[in-house]
């Protein structure tokens, strides 16, 4: 069973992936984490994101298990992961590494911005994750000052606008909702109201375990 999770920044769409794959036993794979590891390389080589040779030898030389988890959660590195998001070349190292996680026969959940669109268009089961703006700006404001990172409410928020308008307006692999993904909007839900949901909508679509 594939189950695909897609949603815009901060939305709760990893915790949704990481509850499903506890509760179903699948694996899992984030796929926002690839596209930060290539940015936050492309900024530790003192590259621009937008630099195409740059971004694209970085994506070719990802390591998959080498990935720094900490450092990659930084701002900078998300606002680096919408910039070489955008360049097709580097989507198609990352695709390739994507499809063959997908290609497990054990299934997987794999969450990210295309994963029911482009990368498992025939997932079992497609959710897609949102909240309000908001809300999406309060939880990515806590995980940052945990951080200890300093950035105001309105700076982040203006971001986070910023990386919405551009992974949805981009041309290849654009974040929208697949036809047949389930909506769930966490807004008003606590991490397990969300994760409840996200059990009944798969259970409604493959029918309960056991
Ligand atoms: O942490 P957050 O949910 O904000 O983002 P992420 O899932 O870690 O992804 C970081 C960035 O990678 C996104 O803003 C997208 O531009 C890009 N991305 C993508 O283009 N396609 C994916 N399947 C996953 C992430």
């Amino acid at each position: 069973m594939i189950i695909a999770v897609d949603g815009p920044t901060a939305s709760g769409k990893g915790t949704v992936a990481k509850n499903l794959a506890e509760h179903y036993g699948l694996k899992r794979l984030d796929t926002g984490s690839l596209y930060r590891a290539v940015g936050l390389a492309v900024l530790d080589a003192g590259d621009e994101p937008s630099d195409v040779g740059a971004a694209l030898a970085a994506a070719e030389a990802l390591d998959l298990g080498a990935i720094d988890e900490r450092r990659i959660r930084s701002s900078a590195a998300g606002l680096a992961a919408s910039k070489v998001a955008v360049i097709p070349e580097v989507r198609e190292v990352l695709r390739r590494a994507q499809k063959t996680f997908a290609a497990d026969p054990k299934g997987a959940v794999l969450d990210g911005r295309d994963i029911g669109t482009v990368i498992c268009p025939d997932a079992e089961v497609k959710l897609f994750v949102t909240a309000s703006l908001d809300e999406r700006t309060r939880r990515r404001l806590a995980e940052l000052h945990a951080r200890g990172e300093q950035i105001t409410f309105e700076e982040l928020q203006a971001q986070i606008a910023e990386r919405d308008a551009r992974d949805m307006t981009r041309k290849d692999s654009p974040l929208y909702q697949a036809a047949d993904a389930h909506l769930l909007d966490t807004t008003a839900l606590s991490i397990e109201a969300a994760a409840q949901a996200a059990y009944a909508i798969v259970d409604g679509v493959i029918g309960p375990r056991g």
